[in-house]
């Protein structure tokens, strides 16, 4: 007897539309080149797409272009057809002017794949920060069962007996070449320690961050983030994610049922808890917008702020992806959160059961990795949102402020948590590299580096540009950082606490935008504020005379329809238009 799904899957509307059976022989015919029976497609079992985000020019995913074997094998284990199909490729340390660009294009060609073939659910290849987010928006969007399968992180990098961690090490090592400590040859070889194997990168950067947030969200099989790449679980949960999403397809289980705000104050928590990116602020409002969920810039700070860090994984923390997979990886830090009270347990999964029955025996097994509740590595760990005359919307990642700088710009003397500084002013990047060493600026440590030029429409795309090092005269005299502000973004592998994602963006007329060097900026992290120190009659003035700091030119045609369409970070940078197209697989397109 034939199995029953919850409703008809969309795929028999290709294959089996009685009323059209011209062209459903056109559509079958072509895929027998590849060896499929006409018999199998007709027989009413769900297609299921594996969305390939694995290539050549996607090394950090590279490991699916192997796993997706496995994933087939579940698939058909468990009474689906599997159809993989290419994605856009991410490469977030390799796409010029940069890889958030890719991830509303690799949105929109998704959407377009899911809805306009037959496909019944699909299993999301994730790894590369941007890979997570624009799967889950895409799957939102079209709203069929989607299952997140992480490739993992590579294994641990070593360099002459100590761990090196992408990214990490690249801002580490930057500072120490400018400070003469190390020359270019030492700076390649420690950069290159850092990469082992397969996989993505092992610091809990964007790319594990993200995957830490799909699975924080009951989008991907419990204990699935972590697993490093080349670890014999990650083929199996290749496997188990292939079986689990033909149920999911039987059951009718959607996006739709899983994402709620609860769920995504979950992530935000969780976010805090594992120290993880920055970038997580603008993917969690894209996600949840396409989600059709309202979340305010507020609940990070509602929810997240107060919370600990508890995983010791660097930037924030010491160690890399290999031990805290071993130490338990995501599933022990939510149940650190849950049994304190900050994790609704309630929310449905991919699993169909909920966060606190997945999260059942699930324990930290390494206390030095991953801390418990009540004996955190750092209280208040989670981002803090600022406001004030410069930008409406910024964030600042706490769990990184290191205590060199805590103690010489928050813990002066009758000003605690609040500095003033003289801004210097940069427009993007080539500004910033041409004129940080200049001794005309007379940089020193009561500066703050502001760089402007670098949001969505400015870039665009946005950069990861924030976390400007100081010239190398100061780094000389031990001054590693100072503080920095900007309308960009920084690597989530950064252990830099920049004032960063300031919307709206100064290309689009945002504060900063009337912002000159010499102005006095005052922080103050108690009122979560940050102002240009500037009267309201001189900013007018300045907004009335001066115009707004020019940006390239757009070199490509997304790059300019990205511009037009995207909107700014605090609002998850999406395309706006986009949002009121949720729900769309509940029409088949016409034939
Ligand atoms: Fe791809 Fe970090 S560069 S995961
Ligand atoms: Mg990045």
């Amino acid at each position: 007897m034939e199995r029953q799904s919850v409703r008809p899957f969309r795929s028999r509307d290709w294959f089996a539309d009685p009323a059209r059976s011209d062209m459903t022989a056109l559509y079958l015919e072509r895929f027998m080149n590849y060896g499929l029976t006409p018999a199998e497609l007709r027989s009413g079992r769900p297609i299921i797409g594996i969305a390939q985000t694995g290539s050549d020019l996607s090394p950090c995913n590279r490991i699916h272009l192997d796993l997706a074997a496995r994933v087939r094998d579940g698939i058909r284990d468990a009474g689906g057809i599997a159809m993989e199909f290419p994605v856009h490729p991410i490469f977030e340390n390799c796409r010029r002017p940069t890889a958030a660009l890719d991830r509303n294009l690799a949105y929109l060609g998704l959407v377009e794949t899911l809805y306009g073939y037959p496909i019944d659910a699909v299993v999301l290849t994730t790894g590369c920060d941007k890979t997570t987010p624009s799967g889950i928006m895409a799957a939102s969007t079209v709203d069929i069962p989607a299952i997140v399968l992480s490739g993992g992180p590579m294994l641990d990098g070593w360099h002459e007996g100590e761990l090196v961690g992408s990214g990490t090490v690249i801002w580490r090592s930057r500072r120490k070449l400018a400070a003469g400590e190390i020359d270019e040859e030492e700076f390649l070889k420690r950069a290159t320690d850092s990469a082992p194997s397969a996989g993505h990168c092992n610091t809990m950067g964007t790319a594990s961050t993200m995957n830490a947030v799909a699975e924080a969200l009951g989008l991907s099989l419990p204990g699935c983030a972590a697993i490093p790449a080349p670890y014999r679980e990650r083929g199996q949960y290749a496997y188990e994610t292939g079986r689990r999403i033909v149920e999911m397809a039987y059951d009718d289980l959607r996006p739709s049922r899983i994402l709620t705000r609860d769920s995504f104050l979950n992530a935000i928590r969780v976010v805090t808890a594992i120290g993880g990116s920055s970038n997580a602020h603008p993917h969690i409002h894209a996600m949840a917008r396409h989600a059709g969920i309202e979340i305010e810039p507020a609940d990070w700070s509602t929810y997240g702020y107060d919370l600990p860090l508890l995983v010791d994984v660097q930037p924030a923390g010491r160690f890399l992806g290999e031990r805290f997979h071993r130490a338990g990886g995501v599933p022990a830090v939510m149940t650190e959160l849950l049994a304190a009270g900050k994790l609704d347990g309630d929310c449905l999964t991919v699993t169909g059961r909920s966060i606190a029955d997945n999260l059942a025996g699930r324990h930290a097994t390494d206390r030095e990795v991953i801390r418990a509740f009540a004996d955190p590595l750092k209280e208040q760990a989670g981002f803090l949102v600022l406001t004030g005359n410069l930008f409406d919307v910024a964030i600042m990642k706490t769990s990184v402020i290191s205590p060199s700088f805590r103690a010489r710009y928050l813990e002066r003397e009758g000003a605690a948590n609040a500095f003033e500084a003289r801004a210097i002013v940069f427009d993007g990047s080539d500004d910033y590299h041409h004129r940080i060493n200049d001794p005309a600026l007379a940089i020193d440590e009561n500066c703050i580096l502001v760089i402007r030029g670098a949001g969505p429409i400015g870039w665009p795309g946005s950069a990861e540009v924030v976390n400007m090092q100081p010239p190398d005269y100061l780094i000389q005299r031990g001054i590693m950082a100072l503080p920095t502000l900007g309308d960009g973004r920084q690597s989530g592998t950064s252990d830099s606490p920049s004032i960063l994602n300031a919307s709206p963006e100064s290309a689009v007329g945002g504060g900063l935008s009337w912002l000159r060097t010499g102005d006095v900026i005052r922080i103050d992290l108690e009122a979560g504020r940050c102002d240009a120190l500037v009267p309201d009659d001189e900013i007018a003035r300045r907004r009335r005379d001066d115009p707004i700091p020019p940006v390239p030119p757009s070199h490509t045609p997304w790059e300019e329809l990205y511009r037009e369409k995207t909107g700014q970070l605090a609002q998850g940078g999406v395309l706006d238009f986009a949002l009121k197209y949720r729900g769309i697989a509940a029409r088949t397109p016409r034939h």
